[in-house]
């Protein structure tokens, strides 16, 4: 099975390159990146890298090349309410995937799985007390990959990752460096990241009987159930 991941650069999404990576199931990861990965993961054989230098624009060939793959995860996202990085380039890849997707004869739904948070809103009109733009960019982008679902069933199936603080990876945010207070936050409101990673590469490996919104308490309880059970094989 082929798995495709934009963000894998990043701290979450460097976690779910190496579950899909690790993954039985999983013979191909391709990554979307903006520049060149560094690091052990890179020297995978199941890795392609693929540098764009537009993630708005994604190339018809490329889409078609990698329209075989079970899915996507998606794990790029800012903090400071970045529209292309949270909404518009999200976007731009469902509705140019999906275009290819039209266009080809039958095939399972597409799964694609899309990195929230706990505190993203949707509802455009509600007033925030903190956070705001971020919240609500997030919000509808999440709004918008789960009506195109919606709308679009016979090729398409979203999903919603919506963790509170994650820890237990190198960093909690760029701004804010791991430290035992950190991992505690995270342990009480939030979820481990490998359980995080573990749960996200399920949606896309499989997700069946999953809610399309997943909430931080499930992620963290599925998230450790499936680390349980690859520890028994
Ligand atoms: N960390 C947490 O506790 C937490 C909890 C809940 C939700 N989240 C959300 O999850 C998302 C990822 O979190 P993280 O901690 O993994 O963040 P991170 O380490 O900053 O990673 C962000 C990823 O997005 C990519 N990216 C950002 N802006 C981009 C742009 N304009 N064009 C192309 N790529 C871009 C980065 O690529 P480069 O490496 O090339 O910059 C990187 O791969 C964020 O949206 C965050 O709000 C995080």
């Amino acid at each position: 099975m082929k798995l495709l991941i934009v963000g894998a650069s990043g701290m979450i999404g460097a976690e779910v390159l190496k579950h899909c990576l690790a993954h039985s199931e999983v013979s191909k990861v391709v990554a979307f990146v903006r520049r060149e990965l560094p690091g052990e993961a890179t020297r995978d054989q199941k890795l392609e890298v693929i540098v764009l230098d537009d993630f708005a624009a994604w190339p018809q060939h490329i889409l078609r090349e990698h329209a075989d793959a079970a899915g996507m995860i998606w794990n790029m996202g800012s903090y400071n309410a970045d529209r292309s990085a949270d909404l518009d380039y999200p976007l731009a890849f469902v509705e140019s995937m999906g275009r290819v997707l039209q266009s080809m004869t039958a095939r399972p739904p597409f799964r694609y799985v899309q990195l929230s948070g706990k505190w993203a809103r949707s509802d455009q009109g509600q007033r925030l007390w903190w956070g705001e733009d971020a919240r609500k960019l997030k919000g509808l982008a999440d709004a918008k990959v789960l009506e195109y679902a919606t709308n679009q069933p016979d090729i398409w199936k979203s999903f919603v990752v919506k963790p509170g603080p994650v820890g237990g990876g190198p960093r909690l945010t760029p701004d804010v460096p791991r430290s035992w207070g950190t991992d505690m936050i995270a342990s009480l409101l939030g979820v481990r990241i490998d359980e995080l990673a573990a749960f996200m590469t399920f949606l896309a490996v499989d997700g069946r009987g999953e809610d399309v919104v997943a909430e931080n308490g499930h992620i963290a309880s599925r998230g450790r159930e499936l680390l349980k059970q690859q520890g028994e094989h």
